[in-house]
């Protein structure tokens, strides 16, 4: 009956994808908890490849049940895409397997506009959203006056809110941004129509998630983002605007600390970032770009180019600590096959100091320089493992120093994006 969360431990883009469908496998239900549709998570069954933003992976597991926790913030439009994309692959999403959060935050269309418009004034200074409307939604969340998925279901509640909402908006709209304002009446028309399209799916999550907690069953929280882009703990202001972190699972879908047996830290081979903030171990030129093309390091969401560089020790380290982790799925480790020499940062120099940890503060993280242990890299072989002891030998290496850097160790290897090519040393649903 273990109760597992699933989280990345650098920027995003760790695999997370992967890993929540394969341990799906033995879930009754997984639940997203956090983050919306700036998500963009990569599963390929079959040979085809499929992104998902906002239902949780484990939907391509026909036993799977699936929740949207109060956590997240949902642009109804995009989900109602994303339920569609799936049942045209024959996927049944319907109101048995998919339920969302009557709490959860709706992202609505002035959240986009400002998220957008917001990042152009920035300039030289924007933070590279996704620019889906996540800042924004979060915004009014804290500011109490969010219209959640319950609101959709009420006309009279609904307008209130909307035309409450629309004049503080569009007055920003127009004078700040300079654009156009937003017709009430199309929002309230649109998302009205999300809502009865959705009523069936719109539940008491909480109160799912605690009967399944009675009757001991197999549940996977799902994190998006990753570990350093969370809001308090990520290299501020260059992050996203939800806390991404094992800890947010309690808040975002209902439950206590208690309730969790085990945290899975998702950990990329190298480091990988998409939009602007500090990255120590960056690399740009050649090998930055090879990482890049070998690795399809393109946004799953944006397609925009990420960002490519060694493994970050320090980085892994601190998420294993601020996260609880237990254990660690490395991810993509064949994308580094075939380079010479490959790295690890193990410490940063920061001002002539060493640092063990990563600073609060992007400027000072901006100064932090990498201190290198280098392994002699390994071939790049076309054939499956089956077990830790049959991959390369540098690889084996490799991964040693990673748990050693980590002080966990690594409890599954995927080397390929392949739902069967991964090798799993321990599963915590076992
Ligand atoms: P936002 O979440 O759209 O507000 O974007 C804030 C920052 O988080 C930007 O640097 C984005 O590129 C980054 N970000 C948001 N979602 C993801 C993700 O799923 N993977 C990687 N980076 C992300």
């Amino acid at each position: 009956m273990p109760v597992v969360v699933v989280v990345g431990v650098q920027w995003g883009d760790e695999g997370k994808g992967k890993v929540v469908d394969l341990l799906a496998e033995r879930a009754h239900l997984v639940v997203r908890y956090q983050g919306g549709n700036n998500a963009g998570h990569t599963v390929v069954v079959g040979g085809e490849k499929l992104i998902l933003h906002l239902v949780p992976s484990g939907i391509l597991r026909p036993e799977t049940r699936c929740i949207i926790g109060s956590g997240v913030v949902v642009d109804p439009a995009v989900l109602l895409q994303e339920i569609d994309e799936l049942r045209r692959r024959n996927i049944t999403v319907d109101e048995s397997r998919l339920f969302i959060s009557e709490a959860a935050h709706l992202i609505m269309p002035y959240h986009r506009l400002i998220d957008v418009g917001r990042e152009k004034l920035r300039g030289k200074k924007a933070i590279g959203t996704t620019g889906r409307g996540i800042g924004p939604a979060y915004e009014d969340k804290a500011a109490r006056v969010g219209i959640r998925m319950a609101d959709m279901l009420d006309a009279a509640v609904f307008k209130k809110k909307l035309k409450a909402n629309l004049e503080e908006k569009n007055f920003y709209i127009v004078h700040r941004l300079k654009q156009d304002p937003l017709d009430f009446d199309r929002i309230a028309r649109e998302y009205l129509e999300y809502g009865e399209i959705l009523r069936p799916m719109i539940k008491n999550t909480v109160e799912i998630i605690h009967s399944e907690l009675n009757k001991k069953r197999n549940l996977l929280f799902e994190g998006a983002q990753g570990t350093f882009l969370d809001l308090d703990g990520g290299t501020y202001p260059y992050v996203t605007s939800s806390n991404t972190v094992a800890g947010g699972v309690c808040a975002g879908v209902g439950i206590g600390p208690g309730h969790i047996d085990s945290v899975i830290g998702v950990c990329k081979a190298y480091t990988t970032r998409v939009g602007g903030g500090p990255f120590p171990t960056e690399l740009v030129g050649e090998l930055g770009d090879r990482l890049r093309e070998r690795g399809g390091e393109y946004g799953a969401t944006t397609g925009r180019p990420r960002r490519c560089g060694w493994l970050d020790g320090v980085m892994i380290r601190q998420a294993v600590k601020v996260n609880g982790i237990d254990g660690l799925a490395l991810t993509k480790i064949d994308v580094l096959g075939g380079i010479p020499e490959v790295k690890v940062c193990t410490s940063y120099e920061l001002d002539g100091v060493r640092q063990e940890w990563v600073p609060a503060g992007a400027e000072r993280v901006e100064r932090c320089r990498p201190i290198f242990e280098r392994f002699e890299g390994w071939e790049v072989e076309d054939r499956a493992y089956d077990s830790f002891d049959a991959l390369p030998y540098n690889m084996q290496r490799y991964i040693r120093k990673i748990e050693n850097v980590a002080g966990v160790p690594v409890d599954i290897v995927s080397y390929s994006a392949n739902r069967k090519d991964t090798i799993v040393i321990k599963n915590p649903f076992s």
